[in-house]
């Protein structure tokens, strides 16, 4: 079996140290792991797996001639830097920011809804990971689509602050505590108190008022699913550690129960339906991090509409939501299309 040279950029964050932890866990084949961060972790250790440790390496000085393929998670503006210099050394960027997301020459994957879009990965050299919040959504709604056809999503986030990283889950930790010993509240990543609170603000202003991060909803969804569904999308940060949920409305073209769907979804890969309706009946965020599944609870018809379908759908955001995402993607890649 061929085995790959590996380089995880951005390998001591919270979704690049989920990668090391993905690629270690399901044995994907490599001949050598990179550990790559800034300057300021150069020389530092990260775990892969249980037994080995690499030692941190600074991207800015890292030859990527003989990578066969980066998985990269240190922001927009890294990858925009990095990525000419590491295609053009024949490397095959995987890339969870949102800087090639929207490119119509580099594909953006959900391997559970369009794995066929991997081929197209050879004009630019990158294959894009969506949004978190995207992929649990799309993940629960393809089989749905495929039977009804999505016409309109109406979706309200509670999304994980582990979604902004490791230094707003710090965030989290100390203001927590310190609401408890009566210490000031230091607000550095959020500009509003997180412990306690919900924000309903993720991602930058656009000029109509909505946020990036709706707005990412809304296009993703467009260039992975369908073109012609529309999305209105509430994206609001909670005091949760790992784990988004989605309270979701959908209307279809054609009529759909909550029993068929709930049958749908059984049988769709990569989603575990939980949906009983008594007080354990339904997944909260808690009870799935570290999974690999999308959990989807509370399927029920919306009579105020055609057509309607209301569902809860929760998801590990830095396990589906990230780095699993992006590690199926490098299976599917070498599996079919790598040579
Ligand atoms: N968290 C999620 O659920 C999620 C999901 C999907 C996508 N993403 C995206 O993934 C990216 C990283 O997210 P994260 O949550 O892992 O953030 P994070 O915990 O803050 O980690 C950031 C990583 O980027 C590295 N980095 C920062 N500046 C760098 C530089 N100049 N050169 C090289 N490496 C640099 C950091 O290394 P140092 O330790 O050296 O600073 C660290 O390894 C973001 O673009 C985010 O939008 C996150």
């Amino acid at each position: 079996m061929k085995k790959y040279k590996i380089a995880v950029v951005g390998a001591t964050g919270a979704v690049g140290r989920e990668i090391l932890k993905t690629l270690a866990e399901r044995k994907f084949p490599v001949s050598e792991v990179v550990a790559l961060a800034s300057g300021r972790s150069a020389g530092g250790e990260v775990s892969f797996g249980e037994d080995e440790v690499l030692t941190v390496h600074d991207l800015a000085t890292y030859d990527f001639k003989g990578t066969d393929i980066c998985l990269s998670s240190a922001g927009a503006k890294i990858s925009e830097e990095f990525a000419p210099r590491a295609t053009k050394a024949g490397c095959v960027i995987i890339d969870n920011t949102s800087h090639f997301r929207m490119d119509p020459d580099v594909p953006l994957v959900v391997p559970e809804v369009n794995p066929q879009a991997i081929a197209g990965y050879k004009k630019r050299n990158i294959i894009a990971n969506p949004n978190c919040s995207t992929i649990q959504m799309l993940v629960a709604l393809k089989p749905l689509h495929d039977i009804a056809i999505i016409t309109r999503i109406v979706v309200s986030t509670y999304q994980a602050v582990s979604g902004a990283g490791k230094e707003a889950m710090d965030e989290l930790f100390v203001q927590t505590r310190g609401v408890f010993v009566n210490d000031e509240l230091k607000k550095e990543v959020f500009r509003k108190q997180i412990a306690f609170n919900v924000i309903p603000h993720i991602d930058v202003f656009m000029e109509d008022g909505t946020t990036k991060e709706e707005w990412k909803m809304s296009a993703e969804t467009k260039k992975i699913l369908d073109p012609k569904i529309k999305v209105s999308a509430t994206c609001v940060r909670v005091p949760v550690f790992i784990s988004h949920s989605e309270a979701v409305n959908v209307e279809f073209e054609k009529p759909i129960t909550a029993a068929e769907a709930r049958a749908a979804l059984k049988k769709a890969k990569g989603v575990t339906v939980i949906d009983h309706h008594h007080e354990d009946g339904f997944v909260t965020p808690v009870e799935c991090a570290g999974e690999d599944n999308v959990f989807v609870s509370r399927i029920r018809e919306d009579i105020s509409v055609e057509n309607g379908l209301n569902l809860w759908i929760v998801a590990d955001n830095l396990r589906k939501g990230a780095a699993l995402n992006a590690v199926q993607i490098a299976e599917i890649l070498v599996r079919d299309y790598y040579k």
